[in-house]
């Protein structure tokens, strides 16, 4: 099977997503999203995610094996990923020949943190759902690309409150949403989060601005069977308000 039809054979099923069917996509090649390289958006908004500030503290949530956590460890930043799969979190590792060590996390259950790069780079290996400004700390700035989208709607505010609760007063997140259309009904992951969704779920304490947008005619070449009419990346940033 391709990695494609590994993923649909999990992503179209009637249930959500399970940590367990994540981790057996990432065993069994399923994991389309996975990309060799930088994300472009990255480097472009980079100021724009660190104030131009040196060494900041970052959160990748849902992290997979995103070669966005070690660009940002090799320009200096401090970097936490949470990922739910053990595979994903080896895979990155072993791609780019990191040593590391690893750790139980108190305070949460069957979690590990793998560290490395003199503990600038930790991963926190766990559910997302259970992690706490207790026990991976609080942030400058939140990179959210695949994550929100990868939430099912009805977790998603409880999602935001996690992610809001994780970032200090001064901080930024630069958050991915995704918003596809499709002939063959296909509700997600990823999920379609409308502009008015994110009003919706940060306001009323963040501001944000739209970065950018683009049709991802990859995505609708690949996923054929889906039959994709419309799938839209769109880019926003955001910052929290502070009263006068
Ligand atoms: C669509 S992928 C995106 C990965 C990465 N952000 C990227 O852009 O390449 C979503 C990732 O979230 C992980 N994941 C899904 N639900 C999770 C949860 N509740 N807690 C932690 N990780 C989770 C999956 O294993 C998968 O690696």
């Amino acid at each position: 099977m391709e990695g494609i039809d590994v993923y649909l054979s999990r992503a179209t099923k009637d249930d959500r997503l399970t940590n367990d069917d994540w981790e057996w996509l990432w065993k069994n090649g399923g994991t389309p999203w996975a990309k060799d390289a930088v994300n472009p958006w990255l480097v472009q908004y980079i100021d724009e995610l660190t104030s131009k500030r040196e060494g900041v503290r970052i959160l990748l949530p849902l992290c997979g094996d995103t070669f966005d956590m070690k660009w940002l460890v090799d320009r200096g930043h401090r970097v936490v990923g949470v990922e739910a799969s053990e595979t994903a979190i080896l895979k990155f590792f072993s791609t780019h020949e990191i040593e590391y060590k690893v750790e139980p996390v108190e305070g949460i259950e069957n979690a590990s943190v793998y560290k490395a790069c003199d503990d600038r780079l930790q991963i926190f290996q766990c559910d997302f759902f259970a992690v706490t400004k207790e026990t991976i700390g609080m942030f400058d700035s939140i990179w959210d690309f695949g994550a929100l989208v990868a939430i099912p709607p009805e977790r998603r505010q409880e999602y935001v409150d996690i992610i809001k609760a994780l970032l200090s007063s001064k901080g930024r997140i630069i958050l991915e949403t995704i918003y596809h259309r499709e002939k063959n009904k296909f509700d997600g992951p990823p999920f379609t989060v409308e502009d008015e969704k994110v009003a919706e779920l940060y306001a009323p304490y963040f501001d944000f601005k739209f970065l950018t947008q683009r049709t991802n005619h990859e995505i609708m070449r690949k996923f054929t069977e889906i039959g994709f009419t419309q799938f839209l990346n769109v880019v926003f940033l955001m910052w929290i308000l502070h009263d006068e």
